[in-house]
Order: C-alpha cells, then sequence, then structure tokens
C-alpha cells in the first residue's frame, strides 16, 4: 500500500516559525517520524510540501490516481479553499486532514475548515504526533 502526506504554505518553516505554536520541529524531522511509522505498517511514503494552492490541488488528484490512502495539513488553505475541498472530495482515497495546533483554541478564522467536511476524520492539537496518529488511522481506514 502506498500514501500521501502533503504538507500546505509555510510548513517548509517548521521549527523556525512561531515556535510557541508549532514547537521546534522541523518538517523533516516530521518526515523520518513518518517514514519510521510507514515502514510498521508496511506503506510507501510520498511526502511533499507546497506553497501553492494549485499545486496542493494537483498533488490531491495525484493521490487520488496513484495512492491508497492521503494525509493532509492545508495549513492557512484549510480556511480559505474550496479548490482543495473539491479535489478531496473528487477522490476516493481515506483522507485525514492533520493541524500540528489546536486551530480551535486559535483566533476565529481558523474555526473554519473547508476541508474537515470531505475528510475522513480530522486531527488537531497534538503536535507531530498527529501526523504518526493520522498514519495509524489511514491502516484502519484502508481497505484490504
Ligand atoms: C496549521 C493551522 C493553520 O491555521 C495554519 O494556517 C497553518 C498550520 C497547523 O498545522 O496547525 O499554517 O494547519
Amino acid at each position: 500500500k502506498k500514501i500521501a502526506i502533503l504538507n500546505g504554505p509555510n510548513l517548509n518553516l517548521l521549527g523556525n516559525r512561531e515556535g510557541d505554536i508549532y514547537g521546534n520541529i522541523g518538517l523533516a524531522e516530521i518526515e523520518a517520524a513518518c517514514a519510521d511509522e510507514c515502514a510498521r505498517f508496511d506503506f510507501e511514503l510520498e511526502f511533499l510540501q507546497t506553497n501553492s494552492e494549485g499545486e496542493l490541488v494537483t498533488l490531491i488528484q495525484q493521490a487520488g490516481a496513484a495512492c491508497d490512502g492521503l494525509v493532509i495539513n492545508p495549513a492557512a488553505y484549510t480556511h480559505t479553499s474550496v479548490a482543495i475541498h473539491d479535489a478531496i472530495r473528487a477522490i476516493a482515497i481515506p483522507t485525514i486532514e492533520v493541524h500540528l495546533s489546536n486551530i480551535y483554541a486559535r483566533e476565529e478564522f481558523r474555526h473554519k475548515s473547508f476541508v474537515s467536511p470531505v475528510a475522513t476524520g480530522t486531527i488537531c492539537g497534538l503536535g507531530p504526533t498527529g501526523y504518526i496518529l493520522a498514519i495509524g488511522a489511514l491502516a484502519t481506514q484502508i481497505p484490504e
């Protein structure tokens, strides 16, 4: 089985960015931890980051065609993007939405997710552990 983990805008800055909210663990470290967790389930992993909304749409479409499950942290596009909502809606694979921070404990504009209604499930507020839990969640959601 193959899964994609897609990361949206500014997540390339993780580790340097707003450390009080996002911690000091970088995206490369999260990728390494995800690779270890994927090995436990024998999942092949595609781990990608883009700052571009259109690129994220393309990557979701490609995951839908080539992968068995998707973990996505759409970052700020979570709160704005009908295009990402539609892209996830258009694919048939289980999709777990992840946020490092608890978006419901932050500014009002982060309380709305365009992604949650089309995600299989959502994990937020648990930091990098959320990615690890999402991989375990996919293991229960991907059909044999
Ligand atoms: C985020 C939360 C979003 O509100 C924010 O725009 C991000 C990261 C998170 O992982 O907590 O860039 O998705």
